[in-house]
């Protein structure tokens, strides 16, 4: 959690802020050898004189919990008790040295505003927990039978499992896949994590829409790949830019998600589905197809385009992912992946190496909700629930955010994309939203420009999306005038 002054205190605020940077020492937040932030960064990302941070820091000094040298910054002290010197594991190398690129800055700044008691959450894609089928999940996890097997099991998920997934893609989304073609994963992520680990190699290239979810997440460079953006319009991703792509960088896969897209909405069009298909087809560039939110349209609203995994007419280019985190609760961590046969047999081999395949318990709770007539009537509730949340927010926009942004309104999903008409830095931005009490997240985590913000109209009841708009019209306001 960044540091915050308290209220009322009559303690001077460098002495708060040692104090705030001794307990993440003594807690382990910060490692023995990490750099604290450079003195004149963390004075204008809090908003404070560089003397105050200088006079911590010093502080800090003095007591043995940080050393400085000139021209390489402050770090948390390796021999970490003055007096009592201790050869501490150099853990800060390790973490910094692994293979997993490190969560951006950016992104934690965001996940800890949204945290923060009393605001309003515009910052995170989930449902909100009046609309969480919770009433239902107890219901039907109280009644599993537990009579999968309880042993190590097939990595790709329990047979009777895959055929009832496969039976859902056929009726909800028009896909032919077999038992065969199912793999069972934690998550949509671990899908992702899958395919860009097991599929490709380090130094290869892939394309993904600008701006894209993907692009928050630190999973592609850690697996080594060379990511480049296929350029995108208010109807989805391009597919010339597909072919250009190809031409001048090779690009070995695209990572894309056409409906209701995280972070703009945009629904890629019928007409560009089939273009983009004939595209990798004729350059044999597999698609992966992310596909959380196309069971989310809004009431009313046109119904989105088939998937490409449907009117893939060879049946071979798309490897499709799913989940039930958007249209039941994240906190299953249940996906899946849609692919041929050998392609599912690979990806099950390094599930079995990672964690020997799929909890057998979530494995028969979503058997049940794919069965159950009650789930289906949840998913029309998330819908409206989801609907009225997106109507209050285009009316707020539009009541006061009219002269200040643009945006389009999504036929679905969660997400609504704003852009600013005034040039405003994120750090002024997400200063003032953290003193207003909204959490939004920036364009720039998805690889977008600056001057773009991502909305998320799914957390908050109605009212509190109202409210949170209302915030973010003062928020800039009052980044304006810095
Ligand atoms: C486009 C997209 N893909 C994948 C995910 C990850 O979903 P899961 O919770 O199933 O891992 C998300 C979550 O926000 C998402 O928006």
């Amino acid at each position: 959690m960044e540091f915050r002054r308290e209220a009322g205190s009559r303690e001077p605020v460098y002495r708060q802020l040692a104090r705030y940077y001794e307990r993440r020492i003594a807690a382990g937040e910060l490692l023995p050898g990490e750099p604290l932030p450079a003195e004149r960064e963390l004075a204008k990302r809090l908003g404070m004189n560089r003397s105050t941070v200088a006079a911590a820091y010093a502080d800090l000094r003095s007591a043995g919990l940080v050393s400085s040298v000139r021209g390489s910054g402050t770090r948390v002290s390796e021999t970490l008790w003055g007096d009592a010197p201790k050869r501490n594991m150099n853990w800060h190398a390790y973490v910094e040295g692994g293979a997993f690129v490190p969560t951006r800055e950016l992104v934690r700044q965001t996940r800890e505003m949204a945290e923060q008691p009393g605001v309003v959450n515009l910052a995170r894609g989930e449902l909100s927990p009046e609309l969480m089928p919770k009433g239902v999940l107890r219901q039907l996890s109280g009644g599993l039978g537990l009579e999968l097997p309880f042993g190590y099991a097939d990595a790709r998920g329990d047979k009777a499992v895959r055929e009832r997934l496969s039976v859902h893609l056929h009726d909800r989304h028009g896909i032919a896949a077999g038992p065969d073609e199912l793999l069972l994963t934690g998550g949509a992520q671990q899908a992702l994590h899958l395919i860009a680990s097991c599929l490709l190699r380090p130094g290869d290239a892939i394309g993904m829409e600008g701006p894209s979810y993907t692009y928050s997440r630190s999973l592609f460079m850690s697996a080594g790949l060379r990511l480049f953006q296929i350029a995108m319009d208010e109807q989805g991703l391009i597919p010339e830019a597909v072919a250009d792509l190809y031409a001048r960088h090779r690009i070995r896969m695209i990572f894309i998600n056409p409906t209701y897209q995280n972070p703009t909405g945009t629904t890629l069009s019928a007409a560009r589905r089939l273009e983009l298909l004939a595209i990798c087809q004729e350059r044999r560039i597999p698609i992966v197809e992310d596909d959380p939110y196309s069971l989310l349209p809004a009431l009313g609203s046109p119904l989105p385009p088939a998937s490409l995994k449907a009117l893939d007419p060879s049946g071979d280019a798309v490897l499709y992912v799913g989940t039930l985190s958007k249209i039941a609760a994240p906190g299953l961590r249940t996906g899946w992946i849609a692919a041929p046969a050998g392609v599912i047999r690979r990806l099950a081999e390094a599930k079995e190496e990672m964690d020997y395949g799929f909890s057998a318990v979530l494995q028969e709770l979503t058997l049940a909700i794919l069965d159950s007539k009650l789930w289906e009537s949840e998913l029309e509730r998330i819908r409206a629930g989801l609907t009225g949340r997106r109507d209050r927010m285009l009316e707020a926009l539009k009541l006061h955010l009219a002269d200040a942004a643009e945006w389009k309104a999504p036929d679905g999903g969660y997400y609504l994309w704003l852009r600013l008409k005034d040039r405003i830095g994120e750090p002024d931005l997400l200063r003032e939203a953290a003193a207003r009490g909204v959490a939004l997240v920036p364009g720039s985590v998805y690889g977008a420009r600056p001057g773009c913000l991502r909305l998320a109209f799914s957390r908050e009841s109605e009212e509190r999306v109202g409210e949170g708009i209302a915030r973010l019209a003062a928020v800039l306001a009052a980044a304006r005038c810095r």
